[in-house]
């Protein structure tokens, strides 16, 4: 195995903390980032864990916030209405990377942070909130559910569509390296600890 080159920011707290949201921000800009499908999980209503991918659709260092889109009928969306606790993570297998939030979702559907995320979206991604019946239905058929076809049905999805900020309130950091792991916490409230943890 080729050696490992050392990075910049493998001994320095504040530079791994950047990096950490520079491998977010592209994890919303690059289709072919790893960080672009992370797992979000939520309690379910039943108390149980449960997780699943999401599209990372914004991220926001200075407010460090990162924003996802889905479907005010699915789970999740009443998991987090009723308990807003929230966990996301990524891992970059070929960095080796990966990064953990915990924080509080809120979640947006009918003012002006839905509006433009709702705009930003593709008509593309639009169509799945025009899936009728709604996500999570049983169906007697795999097959058997619609999408809207005309743009008048695409349109009237949006009364489906909702917005996720995640307020992080930690982001930790793990990174496998051969020179040895790195691991670190940062506390993302104002004047919050970063430190180094065992890996
Ligand atoms: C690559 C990929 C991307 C996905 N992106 C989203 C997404 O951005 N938002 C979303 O609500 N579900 C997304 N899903 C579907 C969820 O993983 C999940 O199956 C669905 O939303 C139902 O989850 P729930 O019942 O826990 O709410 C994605 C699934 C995959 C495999």
């Amino acid at each position: 195995m080729p050696d490992q080159p050392i990075p910049s920011f493998y001994n320095d707290l504040a530079e791994t903390r950047a990096q950490a949201w520079a491998l977010l921000a592209r994890g919303v800009a690059d289709r072919r980032s790893p960080f672009h499908a992370p797992t979000v999980g939520s309690l379910g209503l039943d108390g149980r864990p449960r997780v699943r991918v999401v599209i990372l659709r914004g991220c926001d260092a200075a407010a460090a916030t990162v924003r996802f889109n889905t479907d005010r009928r699915t789970d999740k969306f009443a998991e987090l209405a009723s308990d807003p606790r929230v966990a996301l993570t990524g891992y970059d297998s070929g960095s080796k990377i990966q990064i953990r939030i915990e924080g509080e979702a809120s979640l947006h559907s009918d003012d002006a942070v839905a509006d433009a995320a709702w705009e930003a979206s593709r008509s593309f991604s639009r169509i799945c909130y025009g899936t009728a019946p709604a996500p999570g239905v049983m169906l007697s058929d795999g097959g058997d559910f619609s999408l809207p076809a005309e743009d008048a049905e695409i349109a009237a999805g949006r009364a489906n569509f909702s917005t996720v900020v995640i307020r992080a309130r930690t982001l930790e950091w793990l990174y496998l390296a051969h020179a040895g792991h790195r691991r670190a916490r940062f506390d993302l409230s104002a004047n919050g600890q970063n430190v180094w943890l065992t890996p």
